[in-house]
């Protein structure tokens, strides 16, 4: 794919955040971006990097009324020799093309998504932060744009990624939160759109988020929507229970988000020696699991925060603490393990690092 390369002169370009351990999550953005437009019958064309800026929509555009929207979630981190490395983003591509798939929109050559991710990586390079425990978060997202009130796939569309370097996502940190067992509301059901990355669903999940924080809470644990008994999710990231050696993780049913980090932790965790289920997992077994001391760690799995480790759950007026409120031995471990593939700082077995 050819991509047009917008120079920008120095007077246009940003002054850099000022204290990398300020960063905080997505609210600082790099000087450029990629954009693609797509029409029905001329496929996608017009690839470029150019001056981040606002966009110009026609009011009627579907994305804004029927929320025809995808996106997507990976990093770049800086490596100690000063490469710049990518964790499995071919899988963030077949996943947004999945995303595409299941909302009626165009689908992106995979290669030419990857090369609009690496080139303006690398063309925003200066960006990258170098502080432990920074990053720079890629988040390419797709938009239908077609101005038009009549509900229907839109017949054209503009894909672009921006750049945020950041931090922690959490203001926790790599610290236990408290979570609120969610018994009214779900976040998405069996044959929805739940295991797909649209925007919809983090709309869908804000009352529940906002009540509970609003009680004292930093997220929900989702319970499915048929028997409110099976856990799903925590608050926007895949959710793990640590059963002595073993971990457990909700199987993927078709309402849960099939997270990159996820299966990177299952897969790293079999590699460590852990035994790993996906399997159904009721608040039921949970609570006893707590109650017997069987249920020894649990942390939620998410590109943003990597893995942040779980305190206690509060459910049916009762508050349950895992691990005396403190990080566990095997959250660490996979988390240790996991970013260290991450910032390349030890051998990348399994080949995630590019
Ligand atoms: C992630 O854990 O990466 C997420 O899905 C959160 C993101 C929407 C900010």
């Amino acid at each position: 794919m050819k991509i047009l390369v917008e120079n920008l002169s120095e007077e246009e370009l940003k002054p850099l955040y000022e204290d990398p351990n300020q960063l905080g999550f997505g609210r600082i953005f790099t000087d450029r971006m990629f954009t693609m437009r797509y029409k029905k019958g001329m496929g996608w064309t017009d690839a470029r990097i150019e001056k981040y800026k606002n966009f110009s929509f026609d009011p009627s555009s579907c994305v804004y009324h029927y929320s025809q929207e995808i996106f997507e979630g990976l990093k770049a981190y800086a490596g100690a020799e000063g490469q710049i490395l990518l964790f499995r983003p071919e899988q963030n591509v077949k996943r947004m093309n999945r995303s595409a798939e299941r909302l009626v929109m165009p689908t992106i050559p995979e290669e030419d998504m990857l090369q609009a991710i690496e080139e303006l990586v690398v063309a925003e390079k200066r960006w990258i932060p170098k502080a432990p425990g920074t990053s720079m978060y890629i988040r390419p997202t797709m938009v239908a744009t077609e101005p038009f009130l009549g509900v229907h796939p839109s017949s054209e569309y503009l894909f672009y990624i921006i750049l945020s370097p950041v931090g922690a996502y959490y203001k926790e940190g790599f610290q236990p939160v408290k979570l609120y067992v969610e018994d009214t509301y779900v976040r998405a059901v069996v044959g929805g759109v739940g295991d797909i990355k649209t925007g919809g669903n983090y709309a869908a999940s804000l009352l529940a988020g906002y009540k509970a924080q609003q009680m004292g809470f930093s997220q929900v644990l989702w319970l499915d929507a048929c028997q409110h008994k099976y856990i799903e999710e925590v608050g926007s990231m895949n959710m793990f229970f640590v059963f002595g050696n073993k971990l457990v993780t909700p199987a993927l049913t078709g309402s849960i988000l099939p997270g990159i980090t996820r299966a990177s932790i299952l897969q790293l965790a079999q590699h460590l020696g852990y035994e790993t289920e996906e399997r159904p997992i009721s608040i039921d077994e949970v609570i006893e699991g707590i109650n017997q001391g069987t249920l020894t760690e649990a942390f939620g799995s998410g590109t943003a925060a990597v893995i942040s480790p779980v305190g206690s759950l509060y459910f049916k007026e009762k508050d349950y603490v895992i691990n005396n409120n403190q990080v566990g031995p095997v959250t660490e471990k996979l988390y240790n393990t996991l970013v260290d593939i991450q910032y390349g700082r030890t051998v990348d077995p399994f080949g995630w690092v590019r």
